[in-house]
């Protein structure tokens, strides 16, 4: 039994595997409540030994080479210890292995795949010194097979804008995704010669180090923060496919595993499904560093695991009433569900939820008023799974982790989970995936005839996700929602 490990560094996380079976995983910050802790809690050590007691522990990067590179970008504190994390929360007696950070990504998502053949493509900011990887992924195991260095970084270059656009950097980045639907990308070239030297992807070469952000930069006055936002977006989305195409030319597979916290990029990611050239596309559901302490253990193993469902966290055990439930969504109220194991990865799927009927010109105003989060941002809607075709442009077959955005059929009649170029961050829900939150939508469908519910987070907005009994029941005394 081993215990994957995030830690020291944003969205710290732990993940408990048995062999090919992955018991626990959880988020630190969901039992902290500082979103996005870099840090593990002894509540989450806690709840990890009802799982199982691991007796090896492997830290998803090389912490030396860390190091060095945080000491040379001017980093503080710049000193990774592994050693130290762990004996913080008492774990230091385990005997610690540590694997690449992009290796922890490229193996989270190829040994989740099911793929035994695939071509891997990892971007995110930075791990050690990595910015981008490209990998082959065989029965043999995985080989690394181009990489892109540090400061050179279309990862840095959207957090940078993030950053720029008054978000928060490594947080916020879906905001400024959801901003770029607002906007016109007419500030492309504009970019490209601020920022690049030169972009023939997968290379780039960036003319500024962005670690420290762009601040400094203008936006020209023929444009406003949208135009910015949907221009980043586009280089964004023209990198990856760029990146994607250069990647099917050397490696002979239909199968592609996308990775890194730009695989939370939805709207890039159905580029991706669409236009990249490959049959399939898995992406794991938790792609960023979160997902890495599943991914050092695989990458550790090198075999592949059983992915079943991303509900491995906190259980909150007991009997949802479907029945219930579906008479507070009638009456038109939104109802709050807290209920079996939480969901591993950014998005709720029905464990830990605020569902409302999605139908009607003041769904999103009503879900709003409760989350409290910006009036521009659209909410996802989460629809029985062979419904999907007739409301939305597929551009997967199924989409059960809402990674992917479609344009929807009907947007004048689903206003609240529309966004502005009517696209949705489709949910599709099958038995296998959720039988409680099936047992719900087959429910309304039945009293309705609408298939779809509106389906965002248990939390407001900068919290993270309700995890405990004692959250939800916190929750529900604050907001005047019943969680059922
Ligand atoms: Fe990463």
């Amino acid at each position: 039994m081993i215990v994957g490990i995030n830690g020291q560094n944003h969205d710290a996380s732990m993940s408990l595997v048995d062999n090919e079976s992955i018991l626990w995983a959880a988020h630190a910050e969901r039992y902290s409540r500082i979103k996005n802790d870099k840090h593990l809690n002894t509540d989450m050590i806690r709840e990890m030994y009802e799982y199982g007691s691991p007796k090896v522990a492997v830290w998803f990067e090389k912490p030396f080479s860390k190091s060095l590179r945080k000491l040379y970008s001017g980093e503080r504190p710049w000193w990774c210890n592994p050693k130290e994390e762990l004996k913080r929360v008492g774990l230091g007696h385990l005997s610690l292995e540590k694997v690449g950070h992009h290796e922890s990504h490229a193996a989270a998502g190829f040994y989740t795949s099911g793929f035994m053949d695939a071509a891997i493509l990892v971007v995110d900011a930075i791990g050690e010194w990595d910015t981008v990887t490209m990998w082959h992924g065989t029965q043999y195991g995985l080989n690394k097979v181009w990489s892109l260095k540090y400061p050179d970084s279309i990862g840095l270059f959207y957090t940078a804008f993030t950053q720029y656009l008054g978000l928060k950097p490594n947080e916020e980045e879906y905001i400024l995704m959801g901003m770029a639907a607002l906007g016109k990308p007419i500030l492309v070239e504009q970019l490209k010669k601020d920022f690049f030297n030169e972009f023939g992807p997968p290379f780039i070469d960036l003319k500024h180090n962005l670690h420290k952000g762009c601040r400094w930069w203008e936006t020209p006055n023929y444009a406003n923060k949208f135009d910015v936002a949907a221009s980043v977006q586009y280089i964004m989305e023209e990198y990856l496919l760029g990146a994607v195409k250069t990647l099917k030319s050397f490696i002979s597979t239909d199968n592609l595993v996308f990775m890194g916290g730009c695989a939370l990029n939805c709207v890039a990611n159905s580029r991706l499904a669409e236009e990249s050239g490959f049959k399939n596309i898995w992406l794991m559901p938790n792609p960023g560093d979160a997902g890495s302490s599943i991914g050092a253990v695989a990458a550790l193993e090198r075999k592949h695991l059983n992915w079943h469902r991303p509900y491995l966290g906190t259980d909150i055990r007991r009997v949802l009433d479907i029945e219930d439930v579906v008479k507070e969504l009638i009456k038109g109220n939104v109802v709050a569900v807290a209920n079996g194991r939480a969901e591993f990865g950014p998005r709720a799927l029905g464990n830990r939820s605020l569902l409302c009927d999605p139908r009607g010109p003041d769904a999103k105003a009503r879900m709003n008023a409760l989350k409290k989060r910006e009036a521009f941002r659209p909410f996802a809607p989460a629809i029985l799974a062979e419904q999907a075709n007739n409301y939305f442009d597929m551009v997967v077959p199924t989409s059960p982790y809402m990674q992917f955005v479609m344009k929807c059929r009907e947007p004048d009649l689903f206003p609240g989970i529309c966004h502005y170029d009517n696209t949705s961050r489709v949910q599709t829900v099958n038995y296998a995936d959720n039988p409680n939150f099936r047992a719900i939508l087959e429910l309304w469908y039945e009293k309705t005839g609408c298939p779809m519910l509106m389906n965002t987070s248990l939390n407001v907005k900068g919290e993270p996700l309700v995890n405990s009994l004692e959250d939800a029941n916190r929750w529900e005394k604050l907001n005047g929602v019943k969680v059922f």
